[in-house]
């Protein structure tokens, strides 16, 4: 099979992990006969740099001619006095809407020995295996804003405004997903104030009638916050709209123990886009020391939903579990007095094992 991708490196440690990500989704299509073809473009700070505009249209042109899209990071403080349409975020947020795609599926689970990475105590966190469904293409990212007035006395608004069909589609990608896993879907929606969220709690609530072997169930925003650090073991899929699903996925990569594990896939429009959950870390930028694991993973993901190579993404999953279990860590994992691998390193030994699995299977 042809496996053509667009990798947008971006900004920070993005380059850094991206270029791990292509290795680990080399090492696995030469290993199971497929031709990978990547091209390679500009997006966040890197393009506003190159060509004053977060997401060049040769960018949106590539990434819409290939079959899945991965992205590495954007963002860093050398743009923060950008204005804010072509701020390096803005590039992302217009790329998703380019792409059309309204559903963003976090994972976090807590691997099985890696309870001690995460800052709660292990007999909470064990078997954590959480499914983030996040609304990508709404809510306060895209309605109506503005910064109105004068210096002191300026006044600045957002708006969250979803509509019916917005939230119907979304929630059926939650119940799909939650069928397909333990069958309990949490909405989660802060409907004891927000006009937006009873809307969301009613429409949600309609949609389950068509899954009736879905267990539905609705938590405010502030007891899910809650409820996914006292007991992050009972959660299954959580639905929600674009801000809280932000808030909550960040949250999720801490319980389990670095953000950095975390991939995502967003799907639903026209190409799927692949990236880490985690930001640009210009604190650690050109360092090498990243961890590459939340982009590789995210190279599973992009296997799986855009090429429907479940084999092929199981084989990068399965090559990271035994590379953490035999120890290796990168600094955000790393334990005290545990010496950490680097980026460039934790890329080879995932792709090394992807080929050892890969000759052991023949
Ligand atoms: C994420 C990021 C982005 C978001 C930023 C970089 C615009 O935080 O993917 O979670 O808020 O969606
Ligand atoms: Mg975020």
């Amino acid at each position: 099979m042809l496996i053509k991708i667009t990798t947008l490196p971006g900004d920070g440690i993005g380059p850094e992990v991206t270029s791990q990500a292509v290795r680990v989704l080399r090492s696995v299509a030469e290993g199971f006969g497929h031709v990978l073809e990547i091209t390679e473009k500009n997006i966040g700070g890197a393009a506003l740099l190159s060509s004053q505009d977060p997401l060049p249209a040769d960018t949106i042109q590539s990434c819409l001619a290939s079959g899945a899209v991965l992205l590495g990071a954007v963002g860093g403080p050398a743009f923060d006095r950008y204005p804010a349409n072509l701020r390096p975020e803005a590039g992302l947020l217009r790329l998703r809407q380019e792409l059309g795609v309204f559903a963003n599926l976090r994972p976090a689970m807590c691997l099985r020995g890696l309870e001690p990475l995460s800052p709660l105590r292990p007999e909470l966190v064990r078997a954590t295996d959480v499914m983030i469904v996040r609304e990508l293409l709404g809510g306060l990212y895209f309605g109506k804003r503005s910064t109105e007035g004068s210096a002191g006395s300026r006044r600045a608004f957002d708006t969250m405004a979803y509509s019916e069909p917005e939230i119907e589609r979304i929630a059926r990608i939650g119940f799909e997903v939650a069928r397909g896993r333990r069958k309990q879907l949490l909405s989660v929606d802060k409907a004891n104030v927000l006009d937006s969220s009873r809307l969301w709690r009613e429409v949600v609530t309609g949609v389950g009638k068509d899954f009736p072997d879905v267990e539905l169930s609705h938590m405010y925003v502030d007891s899910a916050a809650m409820a996914l650090v006292s007991r992050p073991n009972r959660f299954d899929v959580i639905v929600t709209e674009n801000m809280f699903g932000d808030i909550l996925s960040d949250q999720a990569g801490a319980v389990v123990g670095s953000l950095g594990l975390l991939p995502s896939a967003s799907l639903g429009g026209k190409v799927g886009l692949y990236e880490p959950i985690h930001g640009s870390a210009p604190d650690i930028a050109g360092q090498g020391i990243a961890n590459p694991l939340g982009a590789i993973l995210s190279g599973a993901m992009l296997l799986r939903h855009s090429f429907q190579l479940e084999a092929e993404a199981a084989t990068i999953e399965s090559a990271v579990r035994e590379v953490l279990s035999a120890g290796h860590r990168t600094r955000d994992l790393a334990e005290k007095g545990q010496a950490p691998i680097n980026t460039d390193e934790m890329g080879r030994l995932v792709a090394a094992q992807v080929e050892r699995t890969r000759t052991a299977t023949i």
